[in-house]
């Protein structure tokens, strides 16, 4: 997979794309991860890319034309899925926006900043505008960071253990369940007898039974949605006896 990150603080993404998973995912080879500076595309000598808004109000506005000649420059080379643009006015980020775009083979990402971008640009070279949350950043940065990160640890090969993606947090809209690690008792404290059993069976029940039981209780909007699915689920086996 490839990500093209778009940026006027390229420094912003640094640290959080050469640490760790995703790091190790690029020296692995399975993400080639490019950062632009949105600046080396300006056609003046202040490298300036921002100007004010028609029809006043406070804030600048990213001007389209160098956005418009990196965007153009990168898809002369390679067809992409998707250009992103993070902006707090986009779709909610999830985990199942993670999944599915883990599946594409080439992203841009479009970093705002100030009032954010000419709407022109979203018009017509955008396909799909994604906020990280209710909240509102000093840039797009961070959230592109957020979402290269949520991305890249689902591509295939990227996590040691495949399986461990498939049990996080929000995969079937679940809450991942307490962990527990040695040792068995710290000042007084137990780890749960049931994983000390052996029996995983019993194991994987309470742990699908923990998981219920801390999403009803801290994400009950979440719960409504796993419980939602369910219903439908049994209405499609029932339709179908
Ligand atoms: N840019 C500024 N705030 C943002 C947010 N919440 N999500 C995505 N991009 C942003």
């Amino acid at each position: 997979m490839r990500i093209d990150i778009i940026a006027i603080i390229p420094e912003i993404l640094e640290g959080p794309l050469s640490q760790s998973i995703v790091q190790r995912a690029r020296n692995k080879g399975l993400v080639d991860i490019r950062v632009h500076t949105l600046r080396d595309y300006a056609d003046n000598n202040y490298k300036s890319v921002d100007d004010y808004a028609y029809g006043g109000g406070a804030g600048m506005v990213i001007r389209p034309e160098p956005v418009y000649r990196i965007v153009h420059e990168l898809t002369q080379e390679r067809d992409y899925d998707e250009i992103i643009y993070v902006t707090p006015d986009g779709e909610p980020f999830t985990q199942q926006t993670a999944n599915s775009l883990s599946l594409k083979e080439n992203l841009i990402i479009l970093c705002g900043h100030y009032k954010g971008v000419d709407q022109r640009i979203r018009d017509h070279l955008v396909t799909r505008e994604i906020t990280i949350g209710d909240y509102v950043l000093s840039g797009g940065e961070l959230a592109a960071a957020v979402i290269t990160d949520a991305v890249v640890r689902l591509i295939p090969g990227v996590l040691n253990d495949e399986t461990s993606a498939l049990t996080d947090s929000f995969q079937d809209h679940l809450l991942a369940p307490p962990v527990y690690t040695r040792p068995e008792v710290y000042r007084g404290w137990k780890v749960p007898d049931i994983l000390l059993s052996g029996d995983p069976k019993k194991i994987e029940q309470w742990r699908l039974e923990k998981a219920m039981e801390k999403t009803r209780t801290l994400r009950p909007d979440l719960w409504k949605k796993t419980e939602r699915e369910e219903d439908d689920a049994s209405g499609r086996e029932g339709d179908k006896k």
